[in-house]
């Protein structure tokens, strides 16, 4: 456990103006697919979090020259399509779900063997997810008992296209398939049960390969193996994950009136927003265009009372990321809230239903886990410690929550925040949250 702590003072509003770090999904990509590529690929706006960072140095193990503007612009020096070389040593993903599995996939059609390690964490994740579709493509991947990290994967192996009807709505099952498809003969295809993150189609899209989508919902996509992908420009939006903490913590602090500029507004991302504005918060939108084929937007919000709902379970993949914080807004409402449908919560860094739960009720709020969500009755928030269990956005919704406690919460093993937001505690004391860290 990391000895990092934060704490949070009452009474708190947030004002002004904001840009959060870049979106995580876009800048582990922006490497993957640069370091592919034909050509020096030019990244602005890059996540220069320990997430990313694992992803890069992954390819400057695999002889991939990244040259490093300032922490967020980048040159990636492409190798092209079949110029990655083995790796010396194990490539460490840290605590990075999607670092491990998109690699996976990406690495399962190489000629050379590479064995991926992470953290306490990710070690527990389950990885069988993607290791049953590639190994149906031909890859040979080895997990450790329970198909949990580390994964050794054999090289060689010439991968076959294959379909593949996700069991489950991934994005990084989908990535992970579709990224072995490039190294396979024919072609690969997978359907989802539910809308994910579509950042792995569109930025293969803007390296010049061909991907298709075909089905009102996104539901088929497909593409075939053998092509090339060429170096282009990536702008890399602000992350809506990140963005989310501040949309819930300027809805409940009364008096504040924030704006987060420049935030990726991709379809697939914005069920917080339809969350939030279910839930009666007041966000407009402004300033929306497209940059590198990702749509983006200023977001102001202003503080609102909000109201329990049921939210709706087509949205859980569209907020995946942000259900803690958005347990935070529950807690802050007027009657209850009913999450149900996000079983996913229970595998992502922690075990989210469980230890938001917990936190919760440690600081005042009852708060009742379900075996696939959550029930919370609002109240009112009290000092209290919290254990993040090492994860990031745990540790940053409590954050938000001393805005409306009546006293002091303390927030412990908050090293990990900078996995997906160096400088929170900085960025978030600016705009007036009352949070420090020690
Ligand atoms: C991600 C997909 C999501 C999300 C994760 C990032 C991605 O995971 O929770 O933080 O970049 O593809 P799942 O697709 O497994 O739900």
């Amino acid at each position: 456990m990391s000895k990092i702590q934060f704490k949070t003072s009452p009474n708190g509003q947030l004002n002004g103006t904001l840009r959060v770090p870049g979106d995580k999904s876009m800048s582990h990509r922006s490497i993957m697919l640069g370091s592919l590529a034909q050509g020096a690929t030019q990244v602005k706006g890059f996540l220069n979090g320990e997430d990313c960072i694992a992803t890069m140095n992954a390819f400057r193990a695999m002889g991939v020259d990244i040259e490093e503007q300032s922490p967020t612009e980048l040159t990636i020096n492409g190798v092209g399509i079949q110029g990655l070389q083995a790796p010396k040593t194990d490539l460490d993903m840290g605590n990075s779900g999607t670092a491990m599995r998109l690699m996976t996939g990406l690495l399962a059609g190489q000629n050379f063997a590479s064995t991926l390690v992470g953290d306490a964490s990710l070690s527990t994740r389950p990885m069988n997810r993607i290791i049953k579709p590639l190994s149906m493509m031909g890859a040979q991947i080895e997990p450790e008992e329970g198909g949990r990290p580390p994964l050794k994967i054999n090289g060689g192996a010439q991968l076959k296209g294959i379909h593949y009807d996700l069991p489950v709505a991934s994005a990084q099952v989908k990535s992970a398939v579709l990224l072995a498809g490039l190294f396979a003969e024919g072609e690969t295809s997978v359907t989802e049960p539910g809308v994910t993150r579509d950042h792995t189609e569109r930025m293969l899209r803007g390296f010049g390969y061909d991907v298709v989508t075909r089905g009102d919902k996104g539901e088929k996509i497909s593409l075939t193996g053998g092509g090339s992908l060429k170096a282009t420009r990536i702008d890399v939006p602000a992350d809506i994950s990140s963005a989310a903490f501040f949309m819930v913590g300027a809805s409940i602090a009364e008096g504040s009136d924030l704006t987060l500029k420049h935030v990726g507004i991709n379809p697939t991302r914005t069920g917080v927003i339809d969350i939030l504005k279910l839930m009666g918060a007041d966000i407009s939108l402004s300033n929306q265009h497209e940059v590198g084929g990702e749509p983006v937007a200023d977001i102001r919000i202003r503080s609102a009372q909000l109201k329990g709902i049921h939210i709706p379970e087509e949205l859980v993949p569209l907020a995946i990321d942000e259900f803690p914080v958005i347990f935070i807004a529950a807690a802050c409402a007027e009657g209850e809230t009913i999450l149900s449908g996000a079983e996913e919560l229970r595998v992502k860094e922690s075990d989210r239903i469980q230890v938001m739960a917990d936190g919760l009720i440690n600081c005042g709020i009852d708060a009742n886990a379900t075996p696939d969500g959550i029930i919370i009755q609002p109240g009112q928030l009290t000092s209290g410690t919290v254990d993040s269990h090492g994860d990031h956005r745990i540790a940053m919704a409590f954050s938000i929550a001393g805005l409306r406690a009546n006293g002091e919460i303390t927030i412990n093993d908050c090293a990990n925040v900078n996995t997906s937001f160096p400088d929170f505690v900085k960025l978030a004391s600016g705009v007036g949250l009352g949070v420090r860290s020690g």
